[in-house]
């Protein structure tokens, strides 16, 4: 089961329209989440992402290990040298939105629940059950920027590799799209 020129393994291909897929629906609803505080949105978003987090890691590790694809033909080289930097970040990406907004909640003393599995517990505020203490708020804090500065790099890197990929299918006419979907291009 390994990735080849012509047929990409279930692995890659499961794993990229899973999380890619997922991502892509997550960012919108969160904007939304966020911007007009709808607040059962919260914990639902926070699940998600936590069970996202799983499949990201098993997913940089599967990359990792197998290294990354070959094109399917020779391009340019400044075109070569993009999708590598756009893939590069579109990975690191996946990992520091979980990873950011975990630590956003857990240092901020809102706690980590898998659809209400206690995962890390909340800090509530003694006098007022209603608030929470932070258990650091240096650490809520950055975790909260780097969750907003993923989000803004992920939109740019997103736009850039779908651009990309329609770019191959329809002006190139290649086989990138096609083996991303699972075929056997060698024909
Ligand atoms: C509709 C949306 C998308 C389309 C049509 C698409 C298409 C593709 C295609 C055709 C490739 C293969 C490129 C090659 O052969 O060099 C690819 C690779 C890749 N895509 Fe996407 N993609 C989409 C969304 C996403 C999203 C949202 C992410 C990340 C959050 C993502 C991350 C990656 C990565 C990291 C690779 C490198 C190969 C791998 O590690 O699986 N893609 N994508
Ligand atoms: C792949 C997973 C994730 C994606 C794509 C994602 C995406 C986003 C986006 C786009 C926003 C709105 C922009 C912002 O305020 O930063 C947001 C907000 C938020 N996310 Fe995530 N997130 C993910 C995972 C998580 C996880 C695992 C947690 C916590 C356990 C979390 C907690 C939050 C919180 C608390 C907010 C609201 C921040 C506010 O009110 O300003 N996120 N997320």
């Amino acid at each position: 089961m390994k990735d080849t020129l012509n047929k990409l393994s279930t692995p890659t291909i499961a794993l990229h329209w899973l999380v890619g897929l997922a991502i892509i629906f997550m960012m919108p609803v969160a904007i939304y989440m966020a911007e007009n505080e709808v607040y059962w949105l919260y914990p639902i978003h926070k699940s998600i992402g936590v069970v996202l987090f799983v499949f990201i890691i098993v997913r940089v590790v599967w990359r990792l290990k197998n290294g990354w694809l070959q094109p399917v033909s020779e391009y340019q080289k400044w075109e070569q040298l993009l999708a590598k930097i756009v893939h590069w970040v579109l990975i690191i990406g996946t990992v520091l939105f979980p990873l950011s907004g975990m630590i956003m909640s857990g240092a901020g003393g809102h706690g980590i629940y898998l659809f209400g599995l206690e995962l890390m517990a909340m800090n509530p505020d003694p006098a007022n059950p209603q608030a929470v203490i932070a258990l650091n708020k240096t650490a809520a804090g950055i975790g909260h920027e780097a969750h907003e500065i993923t989000a803004w790099v992920m939109f740019v890197a997103i736009i850039l590799h779908v651009a990309g990929a329609l770019k191959h299918h329809i002006m190139d006419k290649d086989q990138t799209l096609n083996r991303m979907k699972g075929n056997d291009v060698s024909t």
